[in-house]
């Protein structure tokens, strides 16, 4: 195993009826910006809970983070927060609201012109507003973990920093009944997705980390199918599994001591940034060829991840190998995601803009040897057509 440094904060609220608890996990005399989407709060009730725990706060409001959430509509939380003498902030949503709250919390203590440059520049956050968060939506583990995606002109670019994981995270699995099959399956996906991420790679002997792994693909493969079913859909047993198997998936306990990869989530921002395809179904696309054109290093995992996941022990290497890839298809065409970029509309010809993007962004030595460079990402994506 890998040496390793590993600290989470975020205190987790699970359960029914658990976002009461944000009176007492916001201090009193807090300024409080509530934060959130374009309006399924208010369609599903958590908005009338929040304002009920909030009663005694002093709080207000910005609304109309969009998915993929864009610099241009965060830019506008400035004016608010310095009218208002801000000094807490509160998502209230799914990953792009997170995700733009922690935007939103370094702009506001940024010094210099402009802090897009600690996106696009890689600058360190010096100050950050804290953040507390109600998670509507599991799958991208924002909720708890050290980072964010934001967009500015088709770049969809991401961030870390210390400063901006959430201090609190509620996680009510019963405000997840209101989500569309298209967001279950999003969710369920992208959350399988970060933990292929950390765990398909190479051997470093993590047993904790891959035992931990292989639990979570169990348990994603078992309930997320669940999630779209008519007569299981509304189990809170089986929205609660996912719930904590999607924070759990990307928290940075099962990536803590093991080699990374995040070649697929790489690739996959780019095919958002261009097409505005939803992240998961980006990832559903990529990451099978990813398996097949990585197979070679990726091989002792990958037949670690047939037998384990897949109960695979017959026939050789390849023709485990192939099967494994082969359900992993089969397991996202469950979810109803897609699997080829022909699903998306994606034709051969828009290979090279995203290879060039690829380019532009830096991403050039990609997956956990650097080894994917620009043309293998153009392999991979040939092979995704
Ligand atoms: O905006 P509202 O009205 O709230 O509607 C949202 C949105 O339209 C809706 N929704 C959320 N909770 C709901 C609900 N609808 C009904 N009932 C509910 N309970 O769902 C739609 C999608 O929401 P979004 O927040 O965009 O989805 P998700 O949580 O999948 O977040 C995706 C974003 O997270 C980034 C992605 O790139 C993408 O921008 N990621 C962030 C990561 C991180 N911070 O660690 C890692 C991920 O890999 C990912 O890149
Ligand atoms: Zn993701």
């Amino acid at each position: 195993m890998l040496n390793f440094s590993f600290q989470n904060t975020t205190q987790i609220h699970f359960g029914e009826d658990q976002i009461k608890t944000i009176r007492q996990a916001i201090p009193a005399s807090a300024r409080v910006l509530v934060t959130y989407g374009g309006g399924s709060i208010k369609a599903n009730g958590v908005y009338e809970q929040v304002a009920e725990a909030l009663s005694e706060h002093t709080w207000f409001e910005f609304s109309g983070i969009e998915p993929n959430p864009s610099y241009d509509t965060l830019m506008k939380a400035l004016d608010l927060i310095q009218q208002h003498n801000i000094d807490f902030l509160l998502a209230v949503g799914g990953g792009s609201v997170i995700d733009g709250t922690k935007f939103i919390a370094g702009a506001a203590l940024y010094k210099g012109n402009d802090p897009w440059d600690f996106v696009a520049k890689g600058q360190a956050i010096e100050q950050a507003l804290p953040i507390g968060c109600v998670l509507t939506l599991p799958a991208t583990g924002s909720e708890t973990n050290v980072g964010a995606v934001v967009t500015r002109d088709n770049a969809k670019l991401a961030f870390q920093s210390p400063l901006v994981r959430p201090l609190f995270a509620v996680l009510d699995p019963s405000v997840t009944l209101s989500l569309s099959d298209r967001q279950i399956s999003n969710g369920v996906v992208d959350a399988f997705v970060h933990i292929m991420e950390q765990y398909l790679t190479y051997n470093v002997n993590g047993k904790v980390q891959d035992r931990f792994s292989e639990g979570l693909l169990l348990t994603l493969i078992e309930e997320g199918p669940k999630a779209l079913a008519a007569d299981t859909k509304h189990d809170l047993e089986v929205r609660g599994n996912i719930m904590w198997a999607a924070t759990m998936a990307l928290n940075g306990l099962i990536g803590a001591g093991v080699p990374q990869d995040w070649s697929t989530h790489m690739i996959g921002h780019e095919i958002t940034g261009t097409y505005g395809v939803d992240h998961a179904r980006t990832l559903s696309v990529v990451l099978p060829a990813v398996m097949k054109i990585c197979r070679d290093s990726k091989r002792e995992k990958l037949l670690q991840y047939a037998e384990r996941i897949w109960n695979l022990t017959e026939g050789d290497d390849d023709v485990r190998i192939n099967r494994a890839i082969e359900l992993t298809e089969q397991f996202f065409e469950t979810m109803q995601v897609p699997v080829r970029l022909s699903q998306l509309d994606i034709a051969e010809t828009g290979i090279d803009a995203l290879v060039d993007k690829l380019t532009q962004h830096g991403m050039i030595q990609l997956g956990e040897h650097g080894a994917i460079t620009p043309e293998v990402s153009r392999n991979i994506l040939t092979t995704a057509l």
